[in-house]
Parts: structure tokens; sequence; C-alpha cells
């Protein structure tokens, strides 16, 4: 049987060194969330950060435009936001609507203000080792390993799923941590193969239920970033109950990565109001 990692309580862990980091500030950083449309799961997930930034006395703001928005009018809305002194932290909530580029819309974030972690600049950092802001389900994934004390170092970790937002980040996030990385993904051939090596695997595949014990090496910390809802249940891409016999450790669906996001934002608002601070205009 393995060990459980609990989200809940590294998130806590989180929010506890946020809360020292904001008291050491002179400012109320401030995240401005944009949801365009109506999405009920974006719906959630922005309400969920609101609530959190309430909760740690962190100004939030969310501005809410029609799923029929322009792309012109949603570059001026972040325009906008980029100027505004009193913003240190902007995410344009995703998925967009398909006339709208996730890629040009996180272009016109300002990179200080990227709390995703998602400009160009902010990936390209990441990528030289060196990151501003990662992405905040991958860098939960980490905090994770770190906060129960699983070794990286050495290590091989795989990697599925190449998404922008936790794939590649995720990958890149545990190169810097001197793992030797391997990515599967789509067009991956006999992925159980490689992913049966991985001393870390961390599942990000966007399939219900879909790594079972066969995947994974005895002995395996398996962190599964998928969340689906399967007959009114949510569920991860792992099939935890058959993994569960066989690796040292797993995360939780629910439980696990989901409340490290929420954490990691916070911890890259706090950051992005220190880079800000003070303002230069
Ligand atoms: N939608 C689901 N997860 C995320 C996230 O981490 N950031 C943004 N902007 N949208 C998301």
């Amino acid at each position: 049987m393995s060990l459980i990692l609990d989200g809940k309580i590294v998130a806590e862990s989180v929010y506890a060194r946020v809360q020292e980091e904001i008291a050491s500030l002179p400012i109320q950083p401030k995240l401005t969330v944009v949801l365009v449309g109506e999405d009920p799961a974006s719906q959630t997930y922005v309400k969920s950060k609101a609530n959190r930034c309430e909760k740690l006395g962190l100004q939030s703001e969310t501005i809410r435009l029609p799923a029929t928005v322009l792309e012109n009018e949603l570059y001026s809305v972040l325009e906008t936001l980029n100027e505004d002194v009193g913003v240190h932290g902007i995410l344009v909530q995703l998925p967009l609507p398909n006339h709208l580029s996730k890629y040009e819309v996180a272009r016109r974030i300002s990179p200080v203000k990227d709390v995703d972690g998602l400009h160009p600049e902010n990936a390209g950092l990441l990528l030289q080792g060196r990151p501003r802001f990662a992405p905040c389900t991958p860098a939960g994934v980490i905090e994770m390993l770190d906060f129960y004390k699983i070794p990286i170092e050495g290590r091989h970790a795989v990697v599925i799923g190449r998404s922008e937002i936790v794939g590649k980040p995720a990958a890149q996030l545990l190169l810097q941590r001197n793992a030797t990385v391997t990515v599967c993904h789509s067009r991956t051939v006999a992925t159980e193969s490689l992913t049966a090596l991985a001393d870390i695997l961390v599942v990000a595949m966007g399939k219900p239920e879909s790594v079972d014990r066969t995947w994974v090496k005895p002995g395996a910390t398996v962190i599964d970033v998928g969340i689906h809802r399967v007959g009114g249940k949510l569920v991860g891409d792992v099939h935890t109950e058959s993994v569960h016999e066989v690796a040292s450790a797993i995360s939780p669906v629910p439980g696990g990565v989901g409340p490290m996001t929420i954490a990691m934002l916070m911890q890259n608002l706090v950051r992005a109001a220190r880079l800000q601070y003070p303002p230069s205009n």
C-alpha cells in the first residue's frame, strides 16, 4: 500500500509561507482574473481563486467578458491591467473560446504580472532553468515531492502529457532539479514500457483512470494531475485502486494536486507584487 500525498496539507504549508511573505510586504497584492464566457468548471475555479485571496487578505477582482468578445477588446482589457500599478497579477482563465488564441493572449500579459507563467518570456526563463513564474500546477507537483521528501535528483521521471500548462513545464522543472526526464504523449509508442522505468511518474494525459498497476514500477511515486467527473464522481488519469498496490506514494483525486494549483498561484502573486514594488510609474 502506498503513502497518500495529501495536497491539502501541502497547500496549507504553502499558505503559511505565503502569509509570512504577505506580512513583510508594504502593499496588499492584487490578483485580477479575466474570465471569458461561462464555462461552468472555469466559473468554479475562478470563484475558488477569489475565495483564497480573501482568506489570505489579498485583493482580487474578476473581470467577466462574453464568449463573443473580440480579440482586440480582450487585448485592450489586458493593456489597461498591465498599466494599472494597483494590479500585481493577471490571469486569463483557460480554456478560451475557439476564436481566441491562448498563445496570443498570454503574450499580451505583462511578463512581470503573468502569474500563470505562460508568457513566452516566462516560458523561456523556465527553459533556461531560471524560472520567474513557473506554471502553478507543475510547480505544485514539485512542492508536493519536496514536502514529502521524495528525492528528485538523479532519478528517472516520466511525464505523460506535453501541454503548455502542465506536461512541458513539469518536465522542465524536474530537469532543473536534476532528474532524468522522459516525456510521453499521444504519439508515443509503447508508453507503458517507458512508464515502467519511472521512479517518479507524473500523469497529465487527460484520460480518466487510464494508468493501472501494469504501467508502474514497484516503489514508484505517482502524481496524478488529471481530474474528470465520471458518473458523478471525481477521478484522475490514474486508476488509483490498482496503482495503490505497487506505488510507494500516490497523489489522490480529489485532494492531491488540485489544491496545489491555487496555493502556487498565491505564491506567484506575492512574488509578482514583490517584483513590482516599488512601482516605477
Ligand atoms: N484552467 C485550468 N487550469 C488553469 C490554470 O492553471 N491557469 C489558467 N489560466 N487556466 C486554467
